[in-house]
């Protein structure tokens, strides 16, 4: 578990001023009511959640309460219909539709439940597309595609096709993609949903090792009570409502 330290009492008696980090996510009061052809559905309502920077926190609730939505608007790919998202201390609100792509690929990974990968690229040139689209190019990003492939342990697998690769080893591949440029906040959906105990064991410990040793912020959405003990803190979903 990853709790702030409590400052040292200083010979005043006072802590030292320290500056606190912001959040890493601040949710203040979204609803999220999608228009479909029937009638509209509202996903969510009354949504407020705060992740302390370097935590790892699941959202766990029932198929259909709204993990994924969630997980969009944290991630600035879906526009809440009311409420207020902050990340690192920035208000998405105030962003326009480049400076949020921009900031999402400086400040935000990814992990798709499907992995999501290229899938006429290989291992290696997964991860080094990641990186090219963060202005990484050359030796440096062949470097670090490779060092990102080895510390998920597929350091034998660089050429290969994701087709050649097992699911678990296709969703690692999505990890070291997700690390690429060392983004401050990881948001994974059901990254082990299609994975057998070893391989979710391996994913999970690989996410959370991240918060720990780099001090980044992950956001799990799950059914897997396997992670349960690795995370910081969990809320439940349910309805679109948190049960915290
Ligand atoms: N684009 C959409 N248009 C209309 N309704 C949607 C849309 N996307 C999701 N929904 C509805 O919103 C609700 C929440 O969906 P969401 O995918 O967020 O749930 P979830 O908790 O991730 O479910 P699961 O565990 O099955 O992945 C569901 O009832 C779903 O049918
Ligand atoms: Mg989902």
């Amino acid at each position: 578990m990853l709790h702030p330290t409590t400052p040292t009492p200083t010979v005043s008696g006072f802590p030292p001023a320290a500056s606190v980090p912001p959040p890493a996510v601040l949710l203040r009061d979204i609803a999220m009511v999608y228009d479909s052809e029937a009638e509209p559905f509202q996903a969510l309502k009354a949504i407020d959640l705060t992740i302390s920077a370097g935590t790892v926190q699941l959202v766990m609730g029932p198929a259909g309460a709204g993990k994924t939505t969630l997980l969009l608007i944290v991630a600035g790919l879906l526009t809440p219909t009311t409420g207020q998202v902050e990340l690192l201390g920035q208000s998405l609100h105030q962003m326009s539709r480049s400076q949020l792509a921009q900031f999402r690929l400086q400040h935000v990974g990814i992990v798709f439940q499907d992995n999501n990968l290229l899938h006429t690229l290989t291992a290696l040139e997964n991860v080094e597309v990641a990186l090219n689209l963060k202005g990484i190019h050359g030796h440096s990003c062949h470097r670090q595609a490779r060092r990102l492939l080895e510390s998920v342990g597929l350091g034998d697998k660089l050429n290969h096709l994701p087709r050649q690769l097992s699911g678990g080893q296709m969703q690692r591949v999505g990890v070291a993609r997700a690390l690429a440029g060392k983004p401050q906040l990881i948001i994974a959906d059901e990254p082990t949903a299609a994975l057998d105990s070893t391989n979710g064991r391996l994913v999970t410990d690989l996410l959370c090792n991240l918060a720990r040793e780099e001090g980044c912020t992950v956001l799990i959405a799950t059914h897997d009570e396997r992670i349960m003990s690795f995370s910081d803190r969990i809320v439940y979903l349910e309805d679109g409502m948190l049960r915290v």
